[in-house]
């Protein structure tokens, strides 16, 4: 272990053990943020020399030896692991390493606490804006996919019941309609969170003149988190938020799993999930198994354990407390995990393959009790007295044709009339022009 950089002398050395659990996975962790933390280092840098905090030779060293460290760190050369306390203690010595003594003017007018909250809130803008674009592929998807076999009678279901008949359209609809609002949550929590914490140091501000506008424009930033007791206090509420918007996306496609596992069993056969998300069983040989829908399902339960460990930590006073260090194992996990599921989703929706005889066959004949006595209300009767002669004469409806339901259903949304049109807008304006 290099010296901790908050070392001061022999009285401060802290016994290894206890180093080892304050430190927790933070190494581990910090790999996915150190990325974020060495662009927000840099900007730091270069505001620091527009104050003449340091000159600007030493910035552009900083600078540059900051880009090198990136390259390192993303070529496997560099590892961030034990030998350091942190990411940040990582960042300032490399630059104590390679430039001496100008490497470690790098932390004036900043603290550890607006370091890892800056550095925070740039991996949730590049999460989010994942989040976003895996989103508004599976819509992308859903929305192509309704457009092509929308026609197919599948039969809907109420409580699990077979309640009327439906069409695939409607079923790739639902869910491409979900997905886009998933993208336009994760984009609003986005615009909500894009506030820069940096600059604002241990939470009370410090005695230089900082240029903390010109660094958050610098990082991309739509404005400041002003007071410095808040950008502390806001630490892990911006997570939550963030989690919410995963989440959403998540629960639809816990949804969506859970009726492709019960399409794809063998009782229903509505479907055939592609063999490259299947896997084997190791002991009976006539297995396929959808263990991809299955984890993809699962998967929120991950999300939603994220959020009660994150409300639970937050159980604090104002200010930086080191608690909060752990708001970031379920934060990071749920989303690393959350976004290689979601990443899956747009080929696995493309591969499946419907079994339309099986779907239209499913349909029993008393799934157009319903029309039945709608049609009944168009020729004059009150709809109850309707719904009851309807009950009465399930058994003369057998010669009733799935497609001449769904041609009737003519309503805004409803099976002869999806308007994909108007669905395929809105996703082309949440998306904007590709
Ligand atoms: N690993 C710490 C965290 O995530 C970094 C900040 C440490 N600050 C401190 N004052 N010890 O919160």
């Amino acid at each position: 272990m290099s010296d901790y950089i908050w070392k001061k002398g022999s009285s401060t050395d802290v016994d290894e053990r206890v180093m080892r659990f304050l430190a927790g996975d933070d190494v581990v962790l910090d790999r996915h943020l150190l990325p974020f933390d060495i662009r927000a280092s840099q900007a730091h840098a270069r505001g620091l020399a527009r104050i003449g905090v340091i000159s600007e030779a030493q910035a552009k060293a900083m600078v540059s030896s900051l880009d090198e460290l990136a390259h390192a760190f993303s070529r496997g050369d560099f590892v961030l692991d034990q030998r350091y306390e942190d990411g940040h203690s990582a960042i300032e010595s490399w630059l104590t390493e390679h430039l001496g003594e100008v490497g470690g003017r790098i932390h004036a007018g900043r603290s550890r606490n607006d370091q890892v909250a800056v550095a925070l809130r740039l991996y949730l803008k590049d999460r989010l804006a994942g989040l976003g674009r895996v989103c508004a592929q599976v819509a992308e998807v859903c929305l192509q996919r309704a457009g092509r076999e929308g026609g197919l009678p599948l039969p809907g279901h109420t409580h699990l019941q077979q309640a009327m008949p439906s069409s695939l359209g409607l079923w790739w609809g639902g869910h491409g309609e979900a997905f886009i609002d998933n993208l336009a949550l994760a984009g609003q929590i986005s615009d909500w969170l894009d506030a820069c914490p940096l600059g604002t140091a241990s939470g009370f501000g410090v005695n230089l003149p900082l240029d903390r506008d010109g660094v958050a424009e610098e990082l991309g930033f739509a404005r400041l988190v002003v007071n410095p007791q808040y950008a502390q206090n806001a630490r892990g509420k911006v997570e939550l938020r963030a989690l919410d918007a995963l989440a959403a996306a998540t629960g639809d496609l816990r949804r969506l799993a859970w009726d492709l596992s019960l399409f794809a069993s063998q009782e229903f056969g509505f479907v055939r999930i592609p063999a490259a998300f299947c896997t084997g069983s190791s002991i009976m040989p006539n297995k396929l198994n959808p263990d991809t829908v299955e984890l993809l399902r699962s998967l929120h339960a991950g999300v939603m354990g994220a959020r009660v460990e994150l409300e639970g930590v937050l159980s604090l006073p104002s200010g930086y407390q080191r608690d909060l260090q752990d708001t970031k194992p379920p934060l990071i996990r749920a989303f690393e995990r959350g976004l290689a599921g979601l990443e899956l989703l747009p080929g696995l929706l493309s591969g499946l393959d419907w079994r339309a005889e099986r779907m239209r066959s499913a349909i029993a004949p008393e799934l157009h009790a319903t029309d039945r006595a709608n049609e009944l209300v168009g020729e004059g009767q009150p709809f109850r007295e309707a719904y009851r002669q309807a009950a009465a004469e399930l058994d003369q409806l057998s010669r009733r044709e799935p497609e001449e339901s769904l041609r009737t259903r003519v309503s805004t949304g409803g099976c002869a009339n999806l308007e994909l049109d108007r669905l395929h807008r809105r996703l082309a304006g949440l998306t904007g022009p590709s």
